[in-house]
């Protein structure tokens, strides 16, 4: 076959947030196992050189910027050393997020919601700012935000971060619109639950762990590496016709079967 793979990424740039540990660096390893040059960020450098080695030791490539998504100015610097150093960006991956609060959204305190608010979703309209309307003057690339099948549902415990989540796959819509004639996707990742360090305190817990895979038709919860293909997809010529879309990546935990 001389035409390239549908999923091949050769001489795209990639920047993903938050590509230290979880799911994150999933992502990264992939989009550069697939042919990108990855920029590998969080705010811990060494962790990030330490997947910028792995890339490297496949035969890929990649660098290391530490930024933290709160702080604009550590943001812009993430872009610009990525375009000095691998040219403009063609896939965006807003994946870094937090959930500092857990409990009763009515019981929020405003800090909590701000700190939620501001990572979650300002971060990721903030480096859109930066990079989507150099995407749209070139005529191509791709966003993706990391959602959470917390943004489709109701949740009495983690409904604060739920709300970020939805926000994001409302961001993603109004983007997609603004940018589709100029060629830029915007779509959104919906993660259940996976085996990060992020989701330990659900996984880590006997009583909420049987209920997740009691609840899930594969009867097991993720692993990192099964949200990163997802994002090859919505980065490559695969995903080329979608945007404004969330795709569910759960192992069916929400296509229901209560009887
Ligand atoms: N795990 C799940 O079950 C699950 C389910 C649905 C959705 N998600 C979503 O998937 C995404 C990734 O989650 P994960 O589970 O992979 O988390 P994780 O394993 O805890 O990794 C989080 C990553 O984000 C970085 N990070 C955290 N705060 C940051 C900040 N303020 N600035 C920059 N980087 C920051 C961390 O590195 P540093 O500490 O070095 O900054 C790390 O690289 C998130 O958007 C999350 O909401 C996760």
């Amino acid at each position: 076959m001389t035409l390239p793979s549908l999923f091949d990424l050769t001489g795209k740039t990639a920047l993903v947030t938050g590509s230290s540990r979880g799911i994150g660096r999933a992502i990264a390893v992939e989009l550069a196992r697939h042919g990108a040059r990855v920029t590998v960020s969080s705010r811990k450098i060494d962790a990030c050189h330490e997947v910028v080695a792995e890339i490297q030791a496949a035969g890929g490539t990649a660098i290391a910027i530490g930024a933290n998504i709160n702080d604009k100015a550590q943001l812009r610097a993430l872009v610009d050393g990525t375009v000095a150093t691998h040219g403009p960006v063609d896939i965006l991956v807003c994946n870094a997020a937090v959930n500092p609060y857990y409990g009763p959204i009515s019981g929020i305190a405003d800090e909590g919601w701000d700190r939620i608010m501001n990572a979650n979703v300002r971060s990721n309209l903030w480096l859109c700012q930066m990079v989507g309307p150099t995407m749209a003057a070139r005529g191509d690339g791709s966003i993706i935000f990391l959602s959470s099948i917390a943004g489709l549902r109701g949740s009495a415990m983690i409904g604060a971060y739920g709300v970020s989540k939805a926000a994001d796959m409302h961001l993603a819509r109004n983007l997609a619109l603004e940018w589709g004639k100029q060629g830029v996707r915007v779509n959104t990742i919906a993660p259940g639950l996976v085996k990060t360090d992020f989701a330990k305190a659900l996984w880590d817990d006997p009583a909420t762990l049987k209920n997740v895979l009691a609840a899930s038709p594969l009867g097991r919860i993720g692993d990192p590496r099964d949200i990163a293909g997802a994002a090859v997809f919505l980065a490559s010529k695969a995903g080329y016709f979608v945007t404004g879309e969330t795709i569910v990546v759960d192992g069916g935990a929400t296509i229901g079967g209560s009887l």
